[in-house]
Order: structure tokens, then C-alpha cells, then sequence
């Protein structure tokens, strides 16, 4: 082989192995947020559909807290190092709200991944009266929780909800509450 081919070879696989090493952001995985919110994302899928699962720490409502679903959508999954994403959780098994986050995958300068995100937290209300009150807006940051056993954590970190502890006064203290909109 010429020396020129042999170069051209070369030159060839050291931009390959660069592109294709250039760290990404990526969804899937454990993390939490400031307020110690859990949630697990799935594998990404080609099309960049993931479902997983939302633990939050805190409640409007007075009911137990429970795993949640969510589903979203990111961005570019091959192209893009810091992708764009939205979900949905689906607060079901103990609320009649539906949050949704959109946000950004970003890499700090250490290529630590960080999610920044705005949410939207709609809660039912009887009428069309009442729809000025139902919609919470706030921002959540999630860090990458590590180590995390897939599909274990939020399992183990989930309250007892069927069996509740009796306490000195008989009931168990209440879920940490969302801070009230403000009144107008
Ligand atoms: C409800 O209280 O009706 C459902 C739970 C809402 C939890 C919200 S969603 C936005 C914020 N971020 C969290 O991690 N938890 C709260």
C-alpha cells in the first residue's frame, strides 16, 4: 500500500474514533432533582421515545405518594450532544394532576450531565370557573444519581402506602405539600 493510502487510512480513523467518542448526553438512567425527586428513564429508543418512572419527594395533594409513569420524547439522539426532551408524568396512582417537563441534557465543563428543566403541573378542578388556579409553573435541575440498580431504587425508596405506621397520635404524618400558588 502507498504511503499516500496508508495516510489517507489514517487520517480516515483518527476523525472517526473522535467523532464517534465525543461524549453525549444521555437521557437514560437514574436521577434526581433538588427537591430529592427520583425518576428512572428507560433505554432511548431509535426514534428517541423513552418511557421510565417519577418518584417525586413532594405532593399538592394529601393522598401517599406513589411511583409514577412518564413518556417523552428527546431530540437528535445521534446527532446532538446536548439534546432537547419533553415528558409527561402521569400522576395516576395517587393524584388527578399531569405534570409535563421540557428541558435540555447539558454537559458541564467537567462532562458531567446535568438536566435543566421548566414544568408545568395541571391539577383537576370542578369548572371552567375554577381554571385560573389549576396550573403550577417551576423549574427542577437533575444531577445523575449513580450505582442505581435498575428498577430497584425507586421500588425501595417508595413509602409503605397499604399498611400505615401508627404513630404517638395514632396516624402517619403527612406527605410534604407544594407550596400554594400565589392567591391573586
Ligand atoms: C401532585 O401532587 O398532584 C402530583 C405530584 C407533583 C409533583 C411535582 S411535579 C413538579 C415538581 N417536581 C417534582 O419532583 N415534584 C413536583
Amino acid at each position: 500500500m502507498g504511503k499516500i493510502s496508508f495516510s489517507l487510512i489514517l487520517a480516515l480513523a483518527v476523525v472517526t474514533v473522535g467523532t464517534t467518542s465525543e461524549k453525549k448526553c444521555v437521557l437514560s438512567g437514574m436521577w434526581k432533582n433538588e427537591l430529592h425527586s427520583l425518576m428512572e428513564i428507560h433505554d432511548v429508543n431509535d426514534e428517541g421515545e423513552f418511557s421510565g418512572e417519577y418518584l417525586t419527594s413532594v405532593t399538592a395533594t394529601s393522598n401517599c405518594i406513589r411511583r409514577s409513569p412518564l413518556k417523552g420524547a428527546q431530540h437528535d439522539v445521534e446527532r446532538r450532544a446536548q439534546p432537547t426532551f419533553g415528558f409527561t408524568v402521569n400522576w395516576e396512582p395517587f393524584s388527578n394532576s399531569t405534570t409535563i417537563f421540557v428541558g435540555q441534557c447539558f454537559l458541564d465543563e467537567k462532562g458531567k450531565e446535568i438536566l435543566e428543566t421548566v414544568w408545568l403541573l395541571r391539577e383537576q378542578v370542578d369548572s371552567p370557573g375554577e381554571d385560573w388556579k389549576a396550573t403550577r409553573v417551576g423549574t427542577n435541575i437533575f444531577t445523575r444519581k449513580r450505582n442505581a440498580m435498575r428498577g430497584k431504587i425507586l421500588q425501595d425508596h417508595s413509602p409503605p402506602c397499604e399498611a400505615p405506621a401508627p404513630t404517638a397520635l395514632g396516624t402517619r404524618p403527612p406527605a410534604p405539600r407544594l407550596p400554594s400558588p400565589p392567591r391573586l
